[in-house]
């Protein structure tokens, strides 16, 4: 009988308990042992391992976070880390452990592969930043980014102001660039292309020439310090500007119909693939259309942004 281990990892992204749940049924159906590890790397290193049930994953599949709860390991970085991490699987007879995470999550699962444990990583991050797939969260991400740019529109008609909103996305523009374009910004400022004050300030002067006095400007976390963005433009417009920090909120909730069906067709896929003796791969996928990508190739990519995006927000923001 095979023995599949499941964890998250990174940052939560809302889907991962889809993702969860289809790997321990799919695991179930295809008479494998699946174990349920709590807290990440972390908790594979404490040997926080738990046999789950069709019944320990019901109920599930409409929750933000992970039931399994999360961690951002350093100790699993070292080797030492990761030795007590495999001495854990392999006492148990555990061959095969699949990872729900981002970027450094699937660093760490490839790493742990040279060990000769079956690494499957599952994508799952709300920056959508993994080359050659969607990620589980993005979507729920970016519908609860523009939830909050409609609402904070509607302020910012009433009084006339202009807002700064800082949406997440550490190293990649893309939340801020989909809510943006989806929440009519009037400009984006991402890190994959110099912010331009200079158009900015013309873009709000633009619109209050043709009567316009509110307008949205959507700032990716990092890009530029919001609060010196704000008294630049408060300065060179003589408006009055507002900011507004969404932060976490965008890692929770429940996650939309897309994330719950992408984890789910991935979560499956995963658990195929180790039933066919299949090694080392990411599931990679933009719809229930899923393909195993070797790790390998993973971690040698490098996603980029699909600017063209960028340049239909600049056109139509006027
Ligand atoms: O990786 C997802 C993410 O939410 C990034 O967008 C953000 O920069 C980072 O995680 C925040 O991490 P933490 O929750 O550890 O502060």
């Amino acid at each position: 009988m095979k023995k599949v281990a499941v964890l998250t990892s990174g940052g939560d992204a809302p889907g991962m308990n889809a993702a969860i749940r289809a790997v321990v049924r799919t695991g179930i159906y295809r008479d494998m042992q699946v174990f349920g590890v709590s807290h990440g790397f972390e908790g594979l290193i404490a040997g926080q391992l738990t046999k789950m049930s069709l019944g320990s994953v019901a109920d599930i599949i409409h929750r933000g976070g992970t039931v399994l709860k999360t961690s951002r390991s350093q100790a699993f970085m070292t080797d030492e880390g990761r030795r007590a991490a495999f001495e854990n699987l392999h006492n148990k007879g555990i061959g095969n452990l699949v990872v729900i995470g981002g970027n450094g999550s699937i660093k760490g699962a490839y790493e742990f592969s040279k060990l000769g444990i079956n690494s499957i990583a599952i994508p799952a991050t709300i920056d959508n930043d993994i080359v050659y797939t969607k990620s589980i969260g993005f979507d729920t991400a970016v519908n609860t980014a523009l939830e909050a740019i409609n609402r904070i529109r509607d302020t910012a008609t009433s009084h006339g102001r202009i807002f700064i909103i800082e949406v997440m996305g550490r190293d990649c523009g893309e939340i801020a660039l989909t809510a943006g374009v989806a929440g009519g910004a009037e400009s984006i400022l991402i890190p994959e292309i110099e912010p331009d004050l200079k158009q900015v300030i013309e873009k709000i002067e633009m619109g209050i020439d043709r009567g316009k006095l509110h307008s949205i400007i959507i700032v990716a976390e990092g890009v530029y310090p919001v609060m010196e963005l704000k008294d630049f433009i408060q300065k060179n417009t003589g408006h009055e500007t507002r900011v507004s920090i969404l932060g976490h909120m965008q890692r929770g909730g429940m996650p939309t119909a897309v994330d719950r069906i992408l984890a789910s067709c991935m979560g499956k896929a995963a658990v195929d693939y180790i039933a066919e003796g299949r090694s080392n791969a990411m599931m990679a996928g933009y719809d229930i259309r899923i393909r195993p990508v070797p790790l390998q190739e993973i971690i040698r990519g490098s996603k980029t942004l699909e600017l063209d995006l960028f340049e239909i927000a600049r056109i139509l923001a006027r």
